[in-house]
């Protein structure tokens, strides 16, 4: 399988001291989900901006489709990643919705009536077309977070990249944000997301990365998530749903991760 991206031994240290990466190796395939998961402060931020070069590798290197990320890639980098960041606030600042999503297509010199068939598409695809004449700094957490990411889906970046998407969605906000996801990986989109919500891992993971105070503790498929010691190590707990089960008492090999799994070991444990 092609690997679209690959993180080796990067290291990073704020100006303040503080080292937020200590040699971090992994890579991600093409086409698939990956979950980055670790608690607060295990260095998910930092590492996801060397994704496109906002940071640059103190030490190590990284790779976006085979090519370094360096200062002189760095461009061509960015229309590659669309990262949709933490904090809404840094990336949502034009006066209407509609014109802040739309700012990228024009600074790519775009024509007006495209810009205009493809901002229309993307703020109906992510649920704000309603937003669309509304000032974003006025807009709530959630609704600014859904019009970044259309700003970024915009773009049509190859790997996507979210930063704790979750945070300020409600419930049924989170919902539509998974089926959005699902419909973009059918689209052949790379999608990386960073979260401590093993419940988003649970449902949503292809393979799951767990990072602990700047170091890969490990790396998997789901299963990582119903090792209790590893969870623990990484301040981390079961999903839910699989806790439920496990605590039941059913093997490891039968636990359920998502609802639907969990309808069907039910009514097979029925019957
Ligand atoms: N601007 C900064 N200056 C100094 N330390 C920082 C800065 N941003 C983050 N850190 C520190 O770096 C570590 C990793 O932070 P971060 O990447 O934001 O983790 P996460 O996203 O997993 O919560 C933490 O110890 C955090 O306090
Ligand atoms: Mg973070």
């Amino acid at each position: 399988m092609k690997r679209v991206i690959e993180v080796q031994d990067l290291s990073y240290r704020y100006p303040d001291g503080t080292e937020a990466l200590k040699g971090v190796s992994f890579s991600i395939d093409w086409g698939t989900k990956t979950v980055l998961l670790g608690p607060n402060g295990s260095g998910k931020s930092t590492l996801i901006m060397h994704l496109n070069g906002v940071f640059l590798p103190q030490k190590g290197k990284v790779f976006v489709d085979g090519q370094e990320v360096t200062k002189k890639t760095e461009q061509t980098v960015r229309r590659k990643v669309g990262i949709v960041f933490q904090d809404p606030d840094d990336q949502v600042f034009a006066s209407t919705v509609w014109e802040d999503v739309a700012f990228g297509l024009f600074n790519l010199g775009m024509q007006e009536k495209e810009i205009k068939e493809r901002v229309e598409e993307v703020l109906k695809l992510v649920g704000v077309w309603h937003l669309r004449n509304r000032i974003p700094y006025h807009l709530s957490y959630g609704e600014k977070k859904k019009v970044a990411l259309a700003g970024v889906l915009v773009m049509e970046p190859e790997i996507v990249v979210l930063d704790e998407p979750g945070t300020y969605l409600d419930p049924q906000g989170k919902r539509e944000l998974f089926w959005m996801l699902d419909e973009l990986c059918k689209n052949r989109k790379t999608l990386l997301i960073a979260t401590h919500d093993v419940d988003l891992a649970a449902e949503w993971a292809d393979k799951v990365i767990i990072l602990k105070e700047g170091r890969v503790l490990k790396e998997g498929g789901k299963d990582l998530l119903l090792e209790e010691e590893v969870l623990a190590e990484a301040n981390l707990v079961f999903p839910r749903i699989s806790e439920l089960f496990l605590r039941a008492g059913f093997p490891k090999e039968k636990v359920p991760f998502t609802v639907e799994e969990a309808i069907r070991v039910l009514k097979g444990a029925i019957r």
